[in-house]
């Protein structure tokens, strides 16, 4: 299990630092000592997501935040968004601006500066720095705008590259991350522990999800820079709309992978929101693998492919297998509802709609 926040231990008879430090909050909030906005946060503390009336979703264009907007468009929230033009989150002064102008009562963090390895490799320094200004900003704005709720999203890559499989939550912090994509998994890590501290110091109920790959409508389908499954999309329907006899894998096609419809994830965020008291951070996952290889023979089959798969061994296969442990998640009461063939026929449909309307993102 994680280590719990301040709202978890208020649960257990443990006597650690945490504890102490909840039991003492509790003391003074008993004698009405807390200062007023203490105050205002602690009662405020089991706000889920059907009492909170305003929600900002940052990187509302993006496929996440997307998907979250869609789903929140089923609940009586007020939806706030502001695009990168009229909010640069890396702008301290500009986040405060516009929290204090709107003073949503609670935040999903779905902004960050993303990008394929070769980008991440190029530009560390871009990405851990707009990274890190965006958690920091919009974290340390939310708390001192009264916001009660806070949801941070970061990924997998949070975790050392050669911790054990399933990738469980506690692997955090315990061995070497990924070279080509350290900076940005640093600026995650900071956010998350962020949170973790702001929760842990102000009682707030800041906490993160992890999700692993992600598919589904609004992906990135650039040539070189897309995540395998819109590049197998892309390349699949490429091939059968030319006639190409076979289409050819980079690396072995051995390699498992875990995939989330992105629709799946936003349904996740709205659980976790509506818990009195989510774990600081949660893999947020299906919990099953398959090869590239069975990817690519279901993509091809969703798409009507009849052609060859071939693969090609002289190209690098990256790790063997990336898989989350999915038991917290499980534990939280959230299950996945998507599955792949489901997942993969609707994101091929939205594929097919968004290069019909001109609307396919390829940057
Ligand atoms: N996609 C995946 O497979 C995947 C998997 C695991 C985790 N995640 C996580 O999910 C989160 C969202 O990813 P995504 O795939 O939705 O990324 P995305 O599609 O690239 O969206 C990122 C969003 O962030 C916004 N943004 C970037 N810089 C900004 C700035 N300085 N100020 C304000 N907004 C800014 C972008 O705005 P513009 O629209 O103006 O560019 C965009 O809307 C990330 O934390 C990522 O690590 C994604």
């Amino acid at each position: 299990m994680l280590p719990t926040s301040h709202v978890d231990s208020e649960i257990g008879s443990s006597n650690t630092p945490e504890t102490r430090k909840n039991q003492a909050f509790q003391t003074l909030k008993s004698k009405k000592l807390v200062v007023t906005r203490n105050l205002r946060f602690a009662n405020l503390l089991s706000m889920g997501v059907s009492q909170i009336e305003k929600i900002l979703v940052t990187g509302h264009r993006g496929m996440v935040g997307s998907a979250v907007c869609r789903r929140l468009s089923d609940t009586s929230c007020e939806l706030l968004t502001a695009s990168r033009e009229t909010l640069d989150l890396t702008k301290a002064a500009d986040t405060d601006e516009y929290f204090e102008a709107h003073r949503p009562d609670a935040v999903i963090f779905a902004s960050a500066k993303v990008g394929g390895i070769v980008a991440n490799d190029t530009f560390p320094v871009e990405f851990l720095t707009e990274n890190m200004l965006m958690a920091v900003n919009t974290i340390g704005s939310a708390f001192r705008h009264g916001v009660q709720r806070f949801l941070f999203l970061g990924s997998t890559c949070i975790y050392p590259r050669e911790c054990n499989q399933p990738i469980e939550e506690s692997s955090l912090l315990t061995g070497p991350l990924e070279p080509t994509n350290e900076a940005y998994a640093l600026a995650k890590i900071a956010g998350l522990k962020l949170c973790q501290y702001y929760r842990q110091q102000h009682g707030v109920t800041y906490h993160s999800a992890m999700p692993t790959n992600l598919y589904g409508p609004g992906d990135n389908y650039h040539p070189e820079h897309s995540h395998v499954l819109p590049a197998l999309i892309r390349r699949f329907h490429h091939a059968k709309q030319t006639g190409q006899p076979s289409v050819q894998l980079w690396g072995t096609g051995k390699p498992r992978r875990e995939f989330l419809h992105v629709d799946d994830l936003a349904d996740a965020i709205v659980h976790l929101l509506s818990m009195d008291s989510p774990p600081d951070w949660v893999n947020v996952g299906t919990g099953t693998d398959l090869t590239i290889l069975e990817l690519a023979k279901r993509v091809a089959a969703t798409i009507g492919y009849t052609g060859e798969i071939k693969t090609d061994p002289s190209r690098p296969d990256g790790t063997p297998v990336k898989c989350t442990d999915v038991k917290l998640l499980h534990e939280c009461g959230w299950h996945h509802h998507i599955d792949l063939h489901q997942g993969l026929k609707d994101t091929y449909a939205a594929f097919c709609k968004e290069v019909d309307s001109g609307k396919l993102r390829s940057a």
